[in-house]
């Protein structure tokens, strides 16, 4: 599949600071409660361990929109050789601070410079949902070049239809997104545009709190 340039989303410097300003209550949540923390989230965190076991032993795995790298040092003490990008300078201080064994870098998921077969899985978690319509499929396409064959991705998202403007957010931060809601067949078929198998699908129903969500699991070409 050629690659071509992922189209900068026109609101990316917005919902950077956005989640610069929202870092900090972002991490004492986690610390406070199990949003975010997936050692408290058993269906999360037996998705993120079948992950763990599926991509072992294949390459470098990268945590795409990784925020304070609660599941980065996660899949880290399970000995993999991983790695996070965030958006938002603020939350890979903490990421940095809070997890000095792993490495962290400022980056987009729009910008990321992937080489080609390079990654053993890749990980979205619940970090693609800001990313404007038209530039989610070329992300997840990039996303899924840089898996070597048999290489994992795994995605989580919020489920539901529409766009919603969020004016705050994380205990009543002000911020400026916008939260692009998806149904669990659009990824599946982005999955698919973008040559990747689909293999598992973890519907999580909304609990009062939380919007509804999707875990979707895809694997590059090659054989199971
Ligand atoms: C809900 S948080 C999830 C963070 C982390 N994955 C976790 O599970 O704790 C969403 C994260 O996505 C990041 N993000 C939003 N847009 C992004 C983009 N275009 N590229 C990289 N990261 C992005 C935000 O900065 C934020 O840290």
């Amino acid at each position: 599949m050629s690659a071509r340039p992922i189209a900068q989303p026109a609101d990316l410097d917005v919902v950077r600071d956005s989640y610069d300003r929202v870092a900090d209550n972002y991490v004492d949540l986690i610390a406070a409660t199990a949003l975010g923390d997936i050692r408290l989230q058993p269906w999360h965190r037996a998705a993120i361990d079948v992950f763990a076991d599926a991509v072992r032993g294949l390459g470098p795995v990268l945590d795409v929109g990784c925020g304070p790298g609660t599941v980065t040092a996660y899949l880290a003490e399970r000995g993999l050789d991983v790695s996070g990008v965030d958006l938002s300078p603020r939350m890979i201080e903490h990421a940095r601070r809070l997890h000095p064994e792993c490495t962290f870098d400022v980056a987009s998921a729009t910008g990321l410079d992937l080489a080609e077969a390079s990654l053993g899985g890749v990980l979205a978690w619940w970090s693609l949902f800001n990313l404007p319509r038209n530039v989610l499929p070329d992300v997840i396409a990039s996303l899924g070049r840089a898996l070597v064959p048999s290489g994992q991705l795994i995605i989580g998202m919020h489920v539901g239809d529409g766009d919603v403007p969020r004016t705050e957010a994380y205990g009543g931060v002000p911020v400026q997104w916008t939260t692009h809601l998806w149904q669990p067949e659009q990824l599946v078929g982005m999955i698919e545009q973008a040559a990747l198998r689909p293999t598992a699908e973890l519907r999580i129903p909304a609990d009062g709190r939380l919007l509804p969500g999707v875990v979707l699991v895809a694997q590059s070409g090659g054989s199971a």
